[in-house]
């Protein structure tokens, strides 16, 4: 398995360019089974990505730019950032286990699925170490809009006769529920109105490519989101957004150890939030229209934070803001409301010498700490995200173990970090 082998306390100089975003980039790739074609520009070469492909190709979903089942093996520089997809075989209409239980996203074909092939069989997926991870909203709108779902031998079997608009209204704006329902509802019959929608940038972005192939969707960006069915899609050329969480982490980087880091490829709304966040704590910014340049924060200042659904702070970069508190002068406390088990790298953070302590779903974060570097294991996504952060800052050498997390979501982090100035390589667990 690889780990990150970090030598802390190098400045970061220089600019580093943000990827697409994945978690915006993967529902537009599940949103090819509702049949036609289109090029999608700016698709991040991920582990996640290529998983999508892999299921997309099961169910009949051709491409090019990229093979699925050989990217697993090929290296970054070989990987095309422009995937044109294409519809062939409807026949198939299953996601099976072995795929969704190592990417949870998988659940997104079932909309898509359902309106154009009016079957779908999509293992269920468990409940994940961040929490229990319910899908209950996206079944019960897919019931609403005409489709019968029964659940057996850890399998959703869902068909219908043809979806039917209708009002859903969420009791929590779920951000790949509101998705689901979206893909769904741009062919089904009728109008469809989504009553409390997660107005996260990556729906507005799958909500914008739809209208692009022809989708009648208006109040995207907003908690009501109208969808009028059409008969089919047109195809086009989109390019995907930019990662706001890659921008938020290098952000943070930059707060750390930036001599004059320039975050290039962004816009500003959609890290408002965590620029505010940073400002609060000391940080200054420059901006452009596409790039933000930051200096490492002379003596951060702690500071309380809530995630909350967007607009809100988001529990996706609720870790790798950690390193900055820890050593931030006076208290800082952070309140998870999204997951109920985010927490999972303070253990690893104190093993470091912070100084964080746990209750229930707040973290109180002591500050003033030194960290020094330890041998650290990643725990999901964005834990590795914290981790790597914290070994930038860290005294001495830090290896985060269990790297695989992170090559799910970041591109070529190690990669990046190291054209700013980081010491950071990858190697083989345990090689001296
Ligand atoms: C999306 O997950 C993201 N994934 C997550 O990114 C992100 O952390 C999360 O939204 C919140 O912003 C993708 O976009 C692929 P939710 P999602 O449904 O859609 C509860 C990352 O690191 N809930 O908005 O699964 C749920 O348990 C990842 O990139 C139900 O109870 O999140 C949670 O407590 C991790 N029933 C809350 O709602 C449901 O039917 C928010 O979940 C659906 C959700």
């Amino acid at each position: 398995m690889d780990a990150f082998r970090i030598v802390g306390g190098h400045p970061l100089r220089g600019s580093v360019r943000i990827s697409g975003s994945k978690n915006a980039a993967l529902p537009i790739l599940f949103s090819s089974l509702l049949g036609g074609s289109f090029t999608l520009g700016r698709v991040p070469c991920l582990r996640d990505v290529k998983t999508t492909l892999l299921l997309l190709e099961q169910l009949g979903i051709k491409n090019s730019g990229c093979h699925p089942a050989k990217a697993s093996e090929e290296r970054e520089d070989r990987w095309s950032e422009s995937i044109a997809l294409h519809e062939g075989d409807t026949s198939a209409f299953e996601a099976p286990y072995d795929l969704v239980r190592t990417m949870r996203a998988s659940v997104l074909c079932l909309g898509p699925l359902l309106a154009r092939r009016r079957r779908a069989r999509v293992s269920l997926p468990g409940g994940c170490l961040i929490g229990a991870r319910p899908i209950d909203m996206h079944l019960k709108a897919f019931e609403r809009m005409g489709a019968r779902i029964t659940i057996h031998h850890g399998y959703i079997d869902a068909e219908t006769d043809g979806l039917e608009g209708c009002e859903i209204s969420l009791p929590y704006p779920t951000v790949t529920g509101t998705e689901n329902i979206l893909m769904a509802a741009v062919l089904a019959k009728g109008t469809t109105t989504i009553v409390n929608a997660a107005e996260e940038p990556e729906v507005t972005d799958l909500a914008r490519f739809l209208v692009a192939r022809g989708a009648k969707i208006s109040g995207e960006g907003s908690s009501t989101i109208r969808i009028e069915g059409v008969d089919r899609l047109d195809s086009t050329d989109y390019t995907v957004m930019f990662d706001r969480i890659e921008a938020g982490t290098f952000l943070v980087g930059a707060a750390l150890l930036g001599q004059g880091v320039r975050i290039e490829g962004v816009e500003h709304a959609p890290i408002a939030s965590i620029l505010d966040l940073l400002s609060a704590m000391g940080a200054e910014h420059e901006s452009t229209p596409s790039s933000i340049t930051l200096e490492a924060i002379r003596r951060p200042r702690g500071t309380s934070l809530r995630t909350l659904p967007y607009p809100g702070f988001p529990t996706d970069m609720q870790a790798q803001i950690l390193p900055l508190m820890a050593i931030a002068e006076g208290p800082s406390s952070v309140v998870e409301t999204v997951f109920e088990n985010r927490f999972t790298h303070v253990m690893e953070m104190n093993r470091m010498g912070a100084n964080i302590e746990i209750h229930g779903s707040q973290a109180t974060v002591r500050g003033g700490s030194r960290l020094e570097g330890a041998a650290v294991m990643a725990s999901d996504l964005r834990a590795s995200a914290g981790l790597v952060l914290a070994g930038l800052i860290a005294e001495g050498e830090t290896e985060v173990r269990r790297v695989y997390h992170i090559d799910r979501g970041y591109e070529a982090i190690e990669k990046k970090l190291e054209a700013l100035g980081a010491r950071i390589k990858r190697v083989q667990e345990d090689q001296p």
